[in-house]
């Protein structure tokens, strides 16, 4: 009996079947613990495909599927503006609730958002899937056993391979800070295990042309203080030739430890002049989609009270706070506190 309960799948209702809501779709479907019921999505057209490739059901609105009390949890893969109210929506129907990154779009929204939702027993697991990684999570292990000692400082770099469609960086200005780099100082705070008390950040423009119009912001640079003392420097870049620059070195008072880039195959190719390998992996869809699948193994655990260990809603609220900061700081030209 104990068993069956155990093994009982879990009803999902996704929301947002867009770009990353069409790969959670898919991965949720295959998922041996999830039942995809619903696919929530404005978009007729994409609703449909995505719900026929899953067998789940397109709804146009999300208010069935809040209603409806045998889905058991929300996975919100809407646009960044919706998710404060999609989760507090979530929390009222007692759904356990998975929200792509970032919470929502607006600190103060934000903060009443993580108020109210401080006696909620649900598990509330924000898109952070670079914890997810193997390689990131075995970096962090090695970081919390001693190995390396006391941490001094931490170099993360995080590099597309090439800039979102202009219409895109036209509507997020700065997005580079808190649609990208959120994942950064995220991956700081949990290697880390502190808080960052300032930050510092650069921020330039070198693509033009059709690609970048408007000359958003496509490299910058933060560099966080923190409650140990270590600092920490995030490199980003939305132009990288050579593929997704994915890398972390946490270095320490005994040694050093890096998490290093994942090439499309490990094959290494001898000649007399050089030593060459395949190219990196291209983008976040092939270098973590491993990761995008534990991601869900976690949110399932968490579901079933066997784990506490996810990106909650408050590490959502920090991340976003370190960008929001990261971004004014690279306007203003100066170091911003964020105590
Ligand atoms: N963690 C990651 O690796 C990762 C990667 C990409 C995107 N994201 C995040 O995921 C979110 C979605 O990004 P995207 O690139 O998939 O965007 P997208 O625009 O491709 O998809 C969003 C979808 O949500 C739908 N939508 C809009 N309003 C809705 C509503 N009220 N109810 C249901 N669906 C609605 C849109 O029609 C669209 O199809 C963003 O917050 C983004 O930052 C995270």
């Amino acid at each position: 009996m104990v068993e069956e309960m155990t093994n009982q799948k879990i009803t999902v209702a996704l929301i947002g079947a867009g770009f990353i809501g069409e790969l959670h779709a898919k991965n949720l479907a295959r998922h041996a613990d999830v039942a995809l019921k619903y696919v929530v999505e404005p978009s007729e057209a994409l609703g449909r495909k995505v719900a026929d490739a899953t067998g789940a059901r397109w709804l146009s609105d999300a208010a069935e599927a809040y209603e409806d009390s045998s889905v058991e949890a929300v996975w919100i893969a809407s646009p960044a503006n919706t998710h404060t109210d999609f989760i507090r929506r979530a929390a009222k129907a007692g759904k356990a609730i998975f929200c792509e990154k970032p919470v929502g779009m607006n600190m103060e929204d934000v903060d009443v958002l993580v108020s109210e939702l401080r006696e909620y027993k649900q598990p509330i697991l924000i898109g952070f899937n670079r914890r997810f990684d193997a390689s990131h999570a075995r970096l962090k292990e090695i970081v919390e056993s001693g190995a390396i000692g006391e941490v001094e400082m931490v170099s993360i770099t995080s590099r597309d391979p090439n800039p979102p469609p202009p219409a895109y960086m036209k509507a997020t200005p700065g997005g580079i800070f808190y649609d990208t780099m959120i994942h950064d100082f995220d991956i700081a705070r949990w290697v880390l295990g502190v808080e960052a008390t300032e930050v510092y950040a650069t921020a330039s423009s070198h693509i033009n042309g059709e690609l970048n119009p408007d000359r958003e912001y496509d490299a910058a640079t933060a560099t966080l203080k923190t409650t140990s003392g270590a600092v920490c420097q995030v490199s980003a870049s939305r132009r990288a030739v050579y593929g997704y620059d994915q890398r972390i070195e946490v270095f320490g008072s005994k040694g050093m430890v890096q998490s290093q880039n994942h090439g499309k195959t490990n094959v290494k190719v001898y000649g007399a002049d050089a030593i060459r390998t395949d190219p990196l992996k291209n983008f976040f869809i092939d270098r973590y989609a491993d990761a995008y699948v534990r991601e869900i193994d976690q949110f399932v655990g968490a579901v079933r009270g066997e784990t506490t260990n996810f990106p909650n809603v408050w590490d959502g609220r920090q991340a976003l706070h370190i960008s929001m900061e990261a971004l004014k700081s690279a306007r203003s030209g100066s170091p911003v506190s964020l105590k």
